[in-house]
């Protein structure tokens, strides 16, 4: 009997980057849709480092969707995943009744299987869904054979994903239609733009479970007036000054307005009723480093930014991460020895001037920081062509080693 070409899975594997803001999303105007009360803009981080790897596959045979997440098989109703998976079959169907030769009108009907890993530790307190949002809704639109504005619909999956649709320096217009339909992200400039531009990840010893963005968010709407006078009147300007000092690769610009926005979010959070504190003692010690490190030089060197979550990010040209680097690792003692303390691209060794550390005078906090992944700017999306690869088998299953 010839085989039956439309019971093989159709399978295509994809891997997309994780975000960092340097002017922060935070409030929405619509929570369906997932609107923003303010634009922002932010960095995509190298997938060397940090990415999310989807397999999807589509068979005639798959009886439901499915998704399994790092390993475990996760419930494929949450709303957002619906909303994506809802979109993107919208759109195909669209583009072939539209006459585009490139839909796949036969999987259009079928079941997805889903299947994510990435390839940084969740317990790292890294933000993972910008990156798996953007990496589902572009392997989504590859195996129905659907190009394009994507940015809208990985909007809806997380606000903050929209922006990982994009490599190098990447803006999220908040727009201002009540369909969403020009809220979308765009890109400012390639990630070649700024190749001396250094990115370190300070993974901090977490104590507990910060307030997830989504809530945190939905409260600062509700009772911060500082929140609103930032989204109506700080924003905007930040907006453009942003994009002019990165166009000009102006980094102490960049770097000022970096922290500026950063404190300011922390600040919104102090002012949400009840207040939600992202910051522990070990970001607040970091700031300070920061701070007298660039007042040790009088230039600014470094720059931080912290999330929903007290890990620091930090911004700095190549030429200062050895010493830097060196810098966090005597005020921040490791626990062991070093080892495996910095990841991601190498980072040569440096000494410390006796000058330098007692110009800094902190007390060194042992253990405050895990490690450090050492990473730059990098692409958007991309698939990966190698089959080999691929995180679902031909039967459209996960792989037992997961
Ligand atoms: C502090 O995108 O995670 O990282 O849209 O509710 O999924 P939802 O929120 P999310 O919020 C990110 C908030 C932030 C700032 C930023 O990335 O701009």
């Amino acid at each position: 009997m010839p085989e039956d070409r439309t019971e093989q899975p159709h399978i295509v594997t994809c891997t997309a980057p994780v975000n960092i803001a340097v002017i922060k999303y935070w409030g929405k105007r619509n929570e369906d849709l997932i609107l923003p009360i303010n634009s922002s803009l932010s960095v995509t981080l190298h997938q060397d480092q940090l990415k999310t790897t989807t397999t999807v596959a589509t068979s005639r045979s798959f009886q439901e969707d499915r998704i399994w997440l790092n390993g475990k098989e996760e419930d494929i109703t949450h709303p957002r995943l619906q909303s994506c998976l809802r979109e993107i079959r919208r759109l195909a169907r669209k583009r072939r009744n539209d006459g585009d030769s490139g839909v796949d009108s036969a999987s259009l009907s079928h079941k997805v299987h889903i299947c994510s890993v990435n390839n940084f530790p969740t317990a790292a307190g890294l933000a993972s869904s910008a990156a798996g949002f953007a990496c589902l809704v572009y392997s989504l639109a590859r195996v129905f054979g659907v190009e394009g504005e994507l940015s809208g619909i990985a909007r809806q999956g997380s606000g903050s994903a929209c922006r990982s649709m994009y490599g190098g320096f990447v803006q999220w217009i908040m727009g201002n239609k009540e369909d969403g339909k020009d809220s979308l992200a765009q890109q400012v400039e390639p990630e070649t733009h700024w190749p001396e531009l250094r990115i370190l990840v300070l993974v901090a010893s977490a104590e507990r479970k910060p307030v997830g963005s989504t809530s945190g968010m939905q409260t600062s709407v509700k009772t911060s007036c500082l929140l609103k006078h930032r989204a109506e009147s700080v924003v905007p300007g930040r907006m453009v000054e942003m994009t002019e000092a990165i166009r000009k690769k102006d980094f102490a610009a960049f770097a000022e307005l970096t922290m500026k926005d950063s404190n300011q979010f922390h600040a919104t959070c102090l002012d949400t009723y009840p207040p939600i504190f992202y910051l522990n003692h070990v970001s607040q010690q970091i700031i300070s480093l920061v701070h007298r490190y660039n007042k040790h030089y009088g230039e600014t060197r470094v720059a931080y930014t912290f999330d929903a979550g007290p890990n620091a990010v930090i911004f700095t040209l190549q030429q200062h991460v050895p010493e830097f680097v060196h810098m966090v690792q005597y005020f921040f003692p490791p626990e062991t020895n070093g080892a495996d303390f910095i990841k991601g691209l190498p980072v040569n060794c440096a000494s410390l001037s006796e000058e330098l550390k007692q110009g800094i005078g902190l007390e060194p906090m042992p253990k405050g920081i895990n490690y450090i992944i050492s990473t730059k700017a990098g692409p958007g999306p991309r698939a990966v062509e190698d089959p080999t690869q691929h995180l679902l088998l031909s039967d459209g299953f996960p792989k037992k080693t997961m």
